[in-house]
């Protein structure tokens, strides 16, 4: 090659040179599991950046290693911000699991593998006795329980977990990167048990695209609002964030309202309620609170609790509801605080009896846990709380969860300040559930 044609070639090369070229993105990354609802099933979410097939191999531990595979699809997912960034989101539904048995799978395509994972199938009986942590506002800096969540679910300690919004601060930041790092903060403990979510604040951005896209929960509401069932419970999992964001649709909130009333409905039927007679909630901004920040569980006039009367037609709040269908457990998040309360409905308290508050307790039990750590830090409480605040803590922390059987569940809440020391417990027992359990 002549000195001249040597110069164009070089010339042409220019623009890579300056630009640099994409590295291939195939490798599947920020694998979690979420619980389809079906007996026997399991979700398998991951991510890759370019476009590849989606398998699962898997197989029972201890036996061949891969000798089944499923198949699912990749949906593209472009975040909105500046850099418009894209991704795959695949999700492979697992099915016909052996339930309580233990499997060990990898995920991706012949354009690569992710690591070797391990799950086991949730027992489908109702006298399976499920464990369960518990949390809301998990950031991907300052995420002080993280690392004990990650080695108590890899001990084994739980079934599933339960993340009661607020992801990352934010998901969408740094053009979703922040997304992408929080997840992978996260496969510690979501490629190993069904990760189960419902959207907080902090997911609102681009119309909670990246928390509508990155989570695979059940139903068809991208993973909005959605019920399941293990052991003797039934789950309800609700966006409280219909009440506040109005500018995506006021529909959304009475679309959710009247899909909870008839999930209601369908749980309260005798046959179910007989078989599952827990009804536990979760939803992210609780309707009570007794901390100083202003937000809407301060107010004796929560949307969440009592509705909104400024919109048209007015919307009605999720407390008289969820009491006229016997709800009896209700899960929240968002207060950067542990706040346990006492049996309460229309803001008084209704405990079972002086002695025992939470044996038939005559309306629903609220438990808040949105400490788990995050950049905004933990919040502080008013000095002086309602009659219903039972037991409060503003160490950062975590709950915990078994429901033992159809007439009693324990919780307690571990404090990560305090290297992991369990610093409030009950146990609530019903040996009635529904509406007629309150008289
Ligand atoms: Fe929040």
């Amino acid at each position: 090659m002549g000195p001249v044609h040597a110069a164009w070639a070089v010339l042409g090369l220019a623009p890579l040179l300056v630009l640099g070229i994409p590295p291939v993105w195939t490798q599947p990354e920020q694998v979690h599991l979420s619980y389809p609802g079906e007996p026997g099933s399991m979700l398998v979410t991951w991510t890759t950046f370019n476009k590849t097939g989606s398998t699962v191999e898997y197989g029972v531990m201890g036996g061949r290693l891969f000798d089944m595979a499923a198949k699912g699809d990749a949906t593209l997912f472009v975040d909105s911000g500046t850099e418009k960034r894209r991704m795959f989101i695949h999700r492979v539904t697992l099915t016909g699991l052996k339930p309580a048995t233990a499997y060990v799978y990898h995920c991706g395509s012949d354009d690569g593998w992710s690591d070797v994972f391990s799950f086991t199938a949730l027992n489908d009986s109702s006298s399976f006795s499920p464990r369960f942590a518990l949390y809301g506002d998990l950031g991907n800096e300052n995420p002080q329980s993280l690392a004990r969540l990650q080695k108590e679910t890899q001990l084994g300690m739980y079934d599933v977990v339960l993340h009661i919004g607020d992801f990352a601060y934010d998901m969408h930041e740094d053009n979703a990167r922040i997304g992408d790092e929080f997840m992978r903060q996260i496969q510690s403990i979501a490629a190993y048990v069904p990760y189960m979510t419902c959207p907080g604040n902090h997911e609102s951005t681009y119309n909670f695209s990246n928390y509508r896209n990155r989570f695979s929960m059940p139903g068809r509401t991208e993973s909005l609002w959605y019920s399941w069932n293990l052991g003797s419970a039934h789950f309800i999992s609700l966006s409280t964030e219909v009440y506040f964001y109005l500018e995506f649709g006021l529909e959304l909130l009475f679309k959710q309202f009247e899909w909870l009333e008839k999930d209601l409905q369908e749980a309260n039927r005798p046959e179910n309620r007989a078989v599952r007679p827990w009804i536990i909630t979760m939803g992210h901004r609780p309707m009570y609170c007794s901390d100083d920040d202003q937000d809407d569980c301060t107010k004796f006039d929560s949307f969440v609790r009592r509705g909104r009367n400024d919109t048209k037609p007015p919307a009605p709040g999720l407390e008289d509801l969820f009491y006229r269908y016997g709800v009896d457990l209700e899960l929240w998040a968002h207060e950067h605080t542990y706040e346990r309360l006492w049996p309460v409905y229309g803001d008084k308290v209704f405990n079972g009896s002086k002695e025992q508050p939470y044996v038939n307790p005559r309306a629903p039990v609220h438990v808040v846990t949105g400490s788990a750590g995050c950049r905004e830090r933990t919040d502080r409480f008013n000095p002086n709380p309602k009659a219903w605040s039972a037991f409060r803590s503003t160490d950062y922390g975590y709950g915990r969860m078994q429901v033992v059987n159809t007439t009693h569940i324990y919780l307690e809440q571990v404090s990560d300040d305090q290297y992991g020391k369990v610093i409030d417990s009950i146990w609530v027992v019903k040996e009635e559930h529904g509406f007629s359990a309150w008289f």
